[in-house]
């Protein structure tokens, strides 16, 4: 049986358990939530202080940093109303500074990979920041995720959250226009994770933002998410060069092991000998929503942890889902819980416009224009 977030909340209150497992947020989240926190995280090398705000709503609970807009932790409950932070993620800035792989990232200006990091725009070419071989990964050098966001709370009826800022000057990492960009995140009552995206520019250019969280909801630093169950409504996807460039091709997922149609666990097909998942070292791919773009969020993809009973339910308004299988955790790096985090401890599930659309006319558009605003949504429903 699949619980909702308000039954689990209802029961552990019945159980008296309220104070201890829920924490003491609970009783708020069901008037509206708890005013967001802030504290001090850390600092860069140049003494800039990290802050880490933390809000509660619902039964969830998320920790955000002011750096990259980064969520360092998330919290749900299981079946039984124990709670795990279910988002890899490190315990100190240094880390985060030094070797993150996007953990819990907001990813600008691009998310994604731009082949060789060019494009061309309205006759004229551009060349990016490269940071993976040749091509342009995630905005570059430094994106959207290596820069510090001012970040401003919000109560809002039930809602609590946070709105997030950032400029991004005329050629930063090499893309035109001045961009500025506003991302909401949003704790509603029944605890959903909510994330508005907005940006306007002076000059054309492109965008494509999104959500690097890496989730695991057994809990992070707990092992693989190989028995997690997937389904993503998705006909076709994107294959890939071997540097993981869509080649331009939908190609249709019926008979191949990235149809997740049907649920299925993840480990079923993950060493099926495709070519295209022995590139990627399993899966790393752009699927190709049935839905296309919607003017609203819609469901898109289900993920279950059997064992804990949690759930996560992906809606989006955007044409294009990233699964990415945590192929390149290799054991080196050691999370928030102090486990270390080994290939396939987490997946990512990033809403988004495809891959290198830049250089690929038969995508969906991701070029904004002066008097245009980029706006999208995505909403994280959770359950168990
Ligand atoms: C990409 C992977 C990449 C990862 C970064 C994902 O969005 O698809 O290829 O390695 O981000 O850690």
């Amino acid at each position: 049986m699949e619980l909702n977030r308000r039954t689990v909340i209802a029961g552990a209150a019945a159980a008296g358990i309220a104070a201890t497992t829920l924490g003491t947020g609970s009783a708020e989240a069901a008037s509206g939530g708890r005013k967001p926190v802030k504290e001090l995280f850390g600092k860069l090398a140049d003494g800039t202080k990290v802050y880490r705000w933390s809000l509660e709503n619902g039964g969830t609970r998320l920790r955000v940093l002011n750096w990259g807009g980064v969520v360092q932790g998330l919290e749900i409950p299981d079946r039984k109303g124990h709670y795990a932070n279910v988002s890899l993620g490190f315990d100190n800035i240094d880390d985060y500074v030094a070797k993150t792989p996007y953990f819990g990232a907001l990813i600008g200006r691009y998310g994604n990979r731009i082949a060789k990091g060019q494009f061309t725009l309205d006759g004229k070419s551009y060349q990016l920041s490269v940071n993976d071989g040749d091509n342009s990964l995630h905005g570059g050098k430094q994106g959207f995720d290596k820069h510090i966001w001012d970040v401003e709370p919000f109560t809002k009826g039930s809602d609590v959250g946070l709105h997030l800022h950032y400029t991004s000057v005329d050629g930063e990492m090499g893309y035109p226009g001045t961009l500025r960009a506003k991302v909401t995140y949003t704790l509603t009552k029944h605890g959903d994770w909510r994330i508005d995206y907005e940006a306007t520019t002076d000059k054309a250019t492109v965008v494509n933002l999104t959500s690097h969280v890496y989730w695991n909801l057994g809990g992070e630093g707990t092992g693989t998410i190989e028995d997690h169950e997937l389904s993503i409504a998705a006909g076709r996807y994107t294959p890939t060069d071997s540097g993981l460039i869509p080649t331009g091709e939908l190609a249709k997922v019926a008979g191949t092991p990235f149809d997740f149609r049907k649920t299925k666990s993840i480990g079923r097909d993950i060493r099926a000998g495709h070519v295209q998942q022995v590139q990627a070292k399993g899966y790393d791919h752009n699927w190709v929503l049935d839905k296309g773009i919607t003017a609203k969020p819609e469901h898109v993809a289900t993920l279950r942890d059997p064992r804990s009973g949690r759930t996560l339910k992906i809606a989006t308004d955007q044409p294009g889902l990233q699964f990415y299988s945590g192929n390149f955790l290799d054991g080196t790096l050691t999370g928030t819980g102090g486990h270390t985090y080994r290939q396939g401890d987490a997946l990512c599930l990033e809403t988004q416009h495809f891959p290198d659309a830049p250089n690929h006319p038969n995508f969906p558009s991701t070029v904004l224009r002066p008097g245009q605003t980029y706006r999208t949504s995505t909403i994280h429903t959770f359950g168990c």
